[in-house]
């Protein structure tokens, strides 16, 4: 080898070494431009002001207008109309009610997405408001409402921002989040059935959750698991009746009800690590027929939460080992269908690190705490599957009241003032993650160049 071509190859590998150091920190110098753009802050201040009267109009539109689970058309048609008058690429009827609605930027680039929920629930409202449901029976009592017209804020404000957009924002308006009769299909499991991951693909998607617990103005965030899986079982005993005075008789499967309603709980509390949070429990309960007969069937329904994959393949086997073990002492039948639902809900690590300056640029760094992770559910995880999610925490607390009806109770009542709060929270995150992302295809494209 001549000592030309030596030093050829050395050059190349300390320009290669010299390069490989600075790509941080011209990636950390975009981030910041972002975030420390003056104007840019200004802007979106600006646009969510001019916006608010006529979101908070389309917030109580939907909430005066509930709709359930895969019937969100009139939810649906407004969040249309509202997309494709700011010239969004707009596909709807996708996972039945479903809109998706791509903004593209001036410059192509990556596509990162916003999700957000539109269907109501089965709640009859008990809050004395002039915007209460009209619809009797059905209620936006899990502020899905608000999520809807948060997305809808964040795609008016940013649709004013093309210009800046290296890239494409995707907004993704799901139906049927709360779940559906067991023959139906819907929800994100069948949005992404349908391809809204793709075309473009998505490399990562943000979503927010109205919480009664945090104050407006506040958000809660959680690196890594954030909400519990899901899933649901029916368990029926058939015993044999006789008179109630003659148990001899008969075989009371109100009795071995009991003992099994029990004993699950065992699994919990003798079973399982107890470091490992894991809920069973028996919602509803039916049985018997008269205070003086023996039952012969009784029939409970019940829901499994954990945050542990392992776990939950592991529940319904322990369960079933007690209700058969029970059942068969005393000559009963059973039977015990366990439904898997979604998954647990598990926030990217490396996004919620890469997205958290942008979270507290936003709302001011002691407005953004960290929570602990919750037993509830949200069908957003099964996006988590497949792309990077983050999911946070939405403050909708009044200030100064203590505590703040719950979800999916007929007296939740959010606080309207967290609707620009959440906008200008996923104007930012969407913001930075495009700008990262674009930092990111540049490099890999000079990778590749290499
Ligand atoms: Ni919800």
């Amino acid at each position: 080898m001549s000592s030309r071509f030596k030093c050829f190859i050395l050059s190349c590998l300390l320009l290669i070494l010299l390069l490989l150091m600075l790509q941080p920190v011209a990636a950390e110098k975009q981030n910041q431009k972002l975030l420390q753009d003056q104007k840019l802050s200004q802007a979106i201040d600006r646009e969510i002001e001019k916006h608010r009267p006529e979101l908070i109009k389309i917030r109580r539109f939907l909430h005066m207008n509930p709709e359930l689970g895969n019937q969100e058309v009139e939810t649906a048609r407004l969040v249309a109309t509202k997309l494709t008058s700011l010239g969004f690429e707009v596909k709807t009827g996708v996972a039945v009610t479903g809109v998706v609605g791509l903004l593209r930027g001036f410059r192509p680039g990556p596509t990162v997405a916003i999700r957000a929920d539109m269907d109501a629930l089965p709640i009859q409202e008990l809050n004395n408001i002039p915007y209460r449901s009209l619809k009797p029976g059905v209620m936006h009592a899990c502020g899905h409402d608000l999520h809807t017209t948060i997305a809808l804020g964040t795609a008016m404000v940013l649709s004013s921002l093309r210009s800046r957009l290296q890239g494409n924002i995707k907004f993704i308006f799901q139906p049927a989040e709360e779940g559906l009769p067991e023959a139906q299909e819907g929800g994100a499991a069948l949005m992404i059935k349908e391809g809204v991951l793709g075309d473009p693909p998505v490399r990562a998607i943000f979503s927010l959750h109205v919480w009664p617990e945090l104050e407006v103005g506040k958000a809660g965030y959680a690196s890594g698991y954030l909400m519990a899986s899901s899933d649901n079982f029916v368990i029926t005993i058939e015993g044999k009746s006789a008179h109630a005075a003659r148990p001899q008789e008969g075989i009371d499967a109100i009795v071995l009800a009991a003992g099994i309603i029990n004993n699950l709980q065992t699994i919990i509390s003798r079973y399982l690590d107890p470091t490992e949070p894991a809920v069973i429990t028996i919602g509803k309960i039916q049985g018997g027929a008269r205070a003086n007969i023996i039952a012969e069937k009784v029939v409970m329904e019940g829901t499994v939460r954990t945050l542990n994959e392992g776990i939950r393949e592991k529940i319904p086997e322990l369960m079933e080992n007690i209700i058969s073990g029970i059942t068969r002492s005393y000559g009963a039948k059973y039977s015990f269908r366990y439904l898997k639902g979604t998954p647990p809900l598990y926030n990217h690590p490396d996004l919620v690190q890469a997205m958290l300056p942008a979270l507290e640029l936003a709302l001011g760094k002691n407005n953004v705490v960290a929570v602990k992770p919750q037993m509830v559910a949200e069908d957003f995880a099964l996006f988590g599957e497949r792309v990077p999610v983050f999911m946070y925490l939405l403050g909708v607390r009044t200030p100064g009241v203590a505590q703040a009806a719950p979800l999916h109770s007929p007296y939740f009542n959010p606080d309207e003032r967290a609707i620009p709060v959440g906008i200008k929270a996923m104007c930012y995150l969407l913001l930075e993650a495009l700008e990262q992302q674009a930092a990111m295809s540049k490099s890999e494209v000079s990778d590749v160049i290499k």
